[in-house]
């Protein structure tokens, strides 16, 4: 049998629903095929809080345990992030909490486990559709975005966490283009901050990017 390519997947779009209700739409994104992640995932972990939600964050993709629970950010990652959001003063359930992929992405170098393996561009291009539509029904003012993939997904491939990190920038409505378009705060991802040999230095720098999305809430 002849591998797979990305030119046999059709993207997410025809699997997003023009006019749905909420639950029509979530219901619908564990239906979607739109890339190859769906074979070896366990479901599709959509985004999840309130709707409609003031502050929204974007997370690159959901991670093993994430793939289980069918939740994101309730990992170790998920755990800081909540720490973190404490801190700089608001709630996860305030928050809406996504990720611009909805498949966990994994290898399996040695017996069972999964690790976690960054998505391609054209996965993250694939399911960006979805993004478009939930962020479009959840309407936030501010929009934190986390880490690299997140960032390249909404900003295009030149963004780099470090230069932009903690400062308020337009949403790109050239490349997503939303009826009421928020902006966003760049920031790190959870996860670097749990892999990091300086965490306290960086879970600080993270809690400080994140008051800069809350005070952006009031401007
Ligand atoms: N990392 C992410 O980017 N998203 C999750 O949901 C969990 C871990
Ligand atoms: Fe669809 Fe996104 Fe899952 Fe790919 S990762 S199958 S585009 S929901």
């Amino acid at each position: 049998m002849t591998p797979l390519r990305p030119s046999d997947f059709p993207g997410a779009t025809a699997f997003v629903p023009a006019e749905a209700t909420w639950a029509q739409l979530t219901h619908a994104s564990q239906e979607c095929r739109g890339c190859d992640l769906y074979l070896e995932a366990t479901q599709t972990v959509f985004g999840e809080g309130p709707v409609p939600a003031r502050l929204a964050l974007v997370g690159e993709q959901p991670g093993d345990r994430e793939d289980v629970a069918g939740e994101p950010f309730v990992g170790p990652a998920g755990r800081l992030l909540d720490r973190a959001l404490e801190k700089a003063g608001t709630a996860r359930e305030e928050v809406y909490v996504t990720n611009v992929v909805k498949h966990f992405r994994f290898t399996r170098p040695r017996g069972k486990q999964r690790i976690h393996k960054s998505p391609a561009r054209w996965q993250v291009a694939a399911c960006e559709p979805w993004l478009v539509a939930e962020l479009s029904r959840v309407q936030p003012h501010v929009v934190v975005v986390l880490g690299a993939t997140a960032g390249q997904a909404v900003f295009g491939p030149a963004f780099r966490v470090g230069t932009s990190r903690g400062t308020v920038v337009p949403w790109p409505q050239d490349r997503l283009p939303l009826a009421d378009a928020p902006v966003c705060i760049p920031t790190a991802h959870p996860s670097s901050v749990l892999r990091s040999r300086q965490r306290d230095e960086d879970l600080a720098a993270l809690v400080s990017d994140l008051q800069v999305a809350v005070a952006a809430l009031d401007a």
